[in-house]
């Protein structure tokens, strides 16, 4: 169970920035997926939450910013993707939602495993009994 924030690398101009993130560089994963969530005009509501078995994620806003929470056993943390060239890295069995979308949010995820429900733990209560 990991959650670790990755900064991209950047490169800089007088009128432009550059940033990147490789795949078993910053991203510690090979890069199976990749899938991006738009169009959030419900900014009250809390959506994704889940955990997951075998699936690792990057997620990033590539633009505006969301709220983003992770509960492990003992702490929920609490992160705003917002800054571009900011990012950050969950593991297995990371219960995690989002909370707060900008109107044009676009929140980009790039994961270690291609879609498979079988993948998801969508009950809160199984989580716990199975991080226990
Ligand atoms: P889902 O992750 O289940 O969202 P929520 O947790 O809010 O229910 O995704 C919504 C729908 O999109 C669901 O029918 C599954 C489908 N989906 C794919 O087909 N491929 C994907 O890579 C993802 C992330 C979702």
């Amino acid at each position: 169970m990991e959650i670790k924030y990755i900064e991209a690398t950047t490169k800089s101009g007088l009128r432009w920035n550059l940033s990147f993130i490789e795949s078993n560089n910053q991203i510690p994963f090979d890069i199976k997926r990749v899938y991006y969530i738009y169009d959030l005009f419900d900014d009250w509501m809390q959506r994704w939450n889940h955990a997951h078995h075998n699936t690792k994620q990057v997620l990033f806003c590539i633009n505006w910013k969301v709220k983003i929470w992770f509960d492990t056993w003992n702490e929920i943390q609490e992160f705003i993707l917002g800054k571009a060239n900011k990012w950050v890295y969950i593991s297995l069995m990371v219960w995690h939602y989002m909370t707060d979308f900008s109107p044009w949010c676009i929140l980009l995820v790039i994961a270690s495993e291609v879609y498979n429900e079988n993948n998801y733990i969508r009950e809160y209560a199984s989580f716990r009994k199975l991080i226990k």
